[in-house]
């Protein structure tokens, strides 16, 4: 019954009652049961305007107003056979149980396939796409680049941005235009999209991995201090699916040890510690614009820089390394890094709606909380670090730490049967074959542990809160039917510590 008791009336109540409901249950129908219970009828928006029209008042009960000629099933009613009934007249039918008590709805503005994560384009983006096309400024000059930098420096809080190709370059960039480079040590966590990782072997430099935090999911600074030796050059932090580092330990560490930081934002726009934007604490900040993030340019990146003369060593290296003050004279071995105008058209017009974008995924998480809780030791779900705004880019779940990779593989299995786009963690770069060899402090046994048992939901803003309801009853309702509450907590079929 939990979810749809907003949505019931007694036939009895007046009808501002029924007005009242109508207005909070925000699917714009409420049910009417008699005083046992059992559904007697419905009353839409539009029931109610031909009512009142006819003379009905605010002071007439409920069933003077309801539509007797409603569809309600039962509950146990095949999904397909529901989903037939639902068009455009009928949006919602009510399930009820083998005595006729409403225990559930189905909604037609859920849609039957919710993707991980999908783009929303509600701004400009066309119109500055057209312009230019129309204009002919389609490559790596024209004035979306700079407007795009700039308003992003604003946004950020900062006095310069480069805008380049995509979020990997990005962090390639940033290390050498800090001169990390041969011979020098970066340590970067073990659990991160492969990105950060690879840009530390292309620029030459040697990566240490080094574990997260079990609560955070983020480098741990602890083992960061312990894998300091004399050959560390950097510290790269990664603020995974959205969630700051603990910025304060690690710049303190990098001041200590006289250490660079580039901080891998590629996840994190928009996320902030003590108000300051993800991406503004290190040397460097590098963000990714893919299809899935926050604001989306197709594929793109941008960095920040601490030092104006490293962001323009950037901007020479992003060309090629062309002198700036002279064409076609390369001062230095560079790279064709540059964004195009067209991708900046497109990530200007989102930026222009970050605000939007950011405040649906803070929504988004807020109902994956609401419809997830009680599930607790079962499932953990993350934690928000005081003094930090987590933009939830991603919202990763954890089932408990006993459980084994194969029920976590059902769970998502189950999900995707359901029309959902779960994700898996990233898996452990030490476990993967590129990065077996390479230094690492420890075992990282916190990485290996919740990259087994971990998986994110659908992370777009256009997810409804009715498409969130849904993924947390199937999740809910596949972790009673598996009786995995038991075997997760006895650790059988398989679960190992
Ligand atoms: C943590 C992290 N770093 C770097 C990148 C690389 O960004 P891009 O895909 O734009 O190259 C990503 C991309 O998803 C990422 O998640």
């Amino acid at each position: 019954m939990k979810g749809i008791s907003n949505l019931l009336v007694a036939e009895h109540a007046e009808v501002r009652e029924v007005m009242r409901s109508l207005d909070q249950s925000g699917l714009r129908i409420v049910l009417v049961v008699d005083a046992k219970g059992i559904l007697r009828g419905v009353v839409t928006d539009g029931d109610l305007r031909r009512a009142l029209l006819a003379g009905a008042t605010l002071d007439d009960p409920a069933f003077k107003v309801m539509n007797r000629a409603f569809v309600a099933l039962h509950a146990e009613t095949p999904r397909d056979e529901v989903e037939m009934h639902l068009s455009n007249r009928i949006s919602l039918v009510p399930l009820v149980d083998d005595n006729g008590i409403p225990i559930d709805v189905v909604v037609h503005n859920r849609r039957h396939y919710i993707p991980a994560a999908e783009p929303l384009f509600e701004g400009n983006e066309l119109n500055y796409v057209i312009d230019c096309v129309e204009s002919g400024w389609i490559s790596s000059q024209g004035a979306y680049i700079r407007r795009f930098e700039s308003l992003f420096a604003d946004y950020c809080g900062v006095q310069d941005a480069v805008a380049v190709a995509n979020g990997t370059v990005a962090l390639h960039l940033a290390l050498r235009s800090l001169g990390v480079g041969v011979g020098d040590e970066v340590l970067v966590p073990d659990l991160t999209f492969a990105a950060s990782i690879n840009a530390i072997l292309h620029a030459g430099a040697t990566p240490v991995i080094v574990d997260v935090l079990p609560d955070t999911l983020t480098i741990d600074p602890a083992a960061v201090e312990s894998a300091i030796s004399p050959r560390t050059k950097a510290i790269m932090p990664v603020h995974l699916y959205g969630q700051m580092c603990h910025m304060d330990a690690l710049c303190n560490l990098a001041q200590r040890h006289g250490l660079l930081m580039v901080e891998d934002a590629a996840e994190a726009l928009g996320s902030r510690e003590g108000g300051r934007h993800a991406g503004t604490f290190g040397d460097a900040g590098t963000f990714s614009f893919f299809g899935n993030k926050l604001i989306t340019t197709g594929e793109g990146g941008m960095l920040l820089f601490r030092d104006p003369a490293v962001a323009s060593r950037a901007r020479m290296l992003r060309d090629h390394g062309m002198d700036p003050q002279r064409r076609y004279w390369h001062i230095e071995v560079g790279y064709n890094y540059r964004m195009t105008n067209l991708q900046a058209a497109v990530g200007l017009a989102q930026l222009e709606h970050i605000d939007a974008l950011l405040a649906a995924k803070l929504r988004l998480a807020a109902r994956y909380r609401i419809g997830l809780s009680g599930l607790e030791p079962l499932i953990e779900l993350p934690t928000t670090r005081q003094g930090t705004l987590h933009s939830y880019w991603n919202f990763p779940v954890l089932l408990m730490s006993t459980v084994d990779q194969r029920v976590r593989d059902d769970l998502m299995q189950r999900l995707r049967e359901a029309g959902v786009d779960p994700r898996p963690l990233f898996h452990p770069l030490h476990e993967m074959p590129p990065y077996r060899d390479l230094h690492r402090q420890g075992e990282c046994p916190v990485s290996s542990s919740v990259s087994r048992r971990g998986f994110t939901l659908p992370s777009s803003p256009k997810v409804t809160d009715a498409e969130a309801d849904y993924i947390c009853g199937t999740i809910r309702r596949e972790l009673d039917r598996q009786n995995w509450r038991e075997q997760i907590k006895t650790g059988a079929g398989g679960c190992s510590a």
